[in-house]
């Protein structure tokens, strides 16, 4: 996928966009969320754990730190979606404390890591980017840009 903003314009859309930038991805893969409080990193797990048909509640891991799911692959087979906010993380030994590091090389899952600058050391090389923006213009609106692994040439958050 090229780095060609797509354009949200609902809470829905982000979701319904997510759902589909997920059908390309594999286990194993790792996908940082950038963007500001609010800016709909949650709304975009939402649409990924639609289309792995994860049947649990999504909510936010900001207290958790860590949340997990049970969701499917195209074929059936089973694979876990690991959805974390390091918002409230401040220390390496935080981080370690949450088994960040363990879980971010899990080979049979696909993890999404809210905030990731608190564990640039952390993350593996190859990675997702999504990032989502504001509109100021609009409420309801968003930017959403996806860098594909192949294309992170430098971590820029
Ligand atoms: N186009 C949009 N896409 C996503 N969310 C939107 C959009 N328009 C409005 N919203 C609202 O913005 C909020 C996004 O919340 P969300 O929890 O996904 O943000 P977040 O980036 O995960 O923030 P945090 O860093 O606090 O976890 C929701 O209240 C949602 O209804
Ligand atoms: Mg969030």
């Amino acid at each position: 996928m090229d780095q060609t903003p797509l354009h949200s314009q609902s809470q829905r859309h982000t979701q319904d966009l997510a759902e589909e930038f997920a059908i390309q991805l594999q286990p194993g893969d790792v996908v940082a969320l950038v963007g500001d409080l609010g800016a709909g990193k949650t709304e975009f797990v939402r649409g990924v754990c639609r289309h792995f048909q994860v049947q649990d509640i999504v909510t936010s891991p900001t207290f958790a730190i860590i949340n997990h799911y049970d969701g499917q692959l195209a074929g059936g087979s089973p694979v876990t979606i690991y959805h974390v906010d390091l918002y409230r993380i401040d220390t390496p030994e935080q981080l370690r404390s949450v088994g960040f590091e363990e879980m971010v090389h899990a080979p049979n899952a696909i993890k999404f890591i809210e905030w990731p600058e608190k564990a640039s050391h952390e993350m593996p090389e190859r990675h997702w980017t999504v990032t989502l923006r504001n509109d100021a213009s609009d409420d309801n609106a968003r930017l959403i840009e996806i860098t594909a692994p192949e294309r992170q040439m430098i971590t820029d958050y």
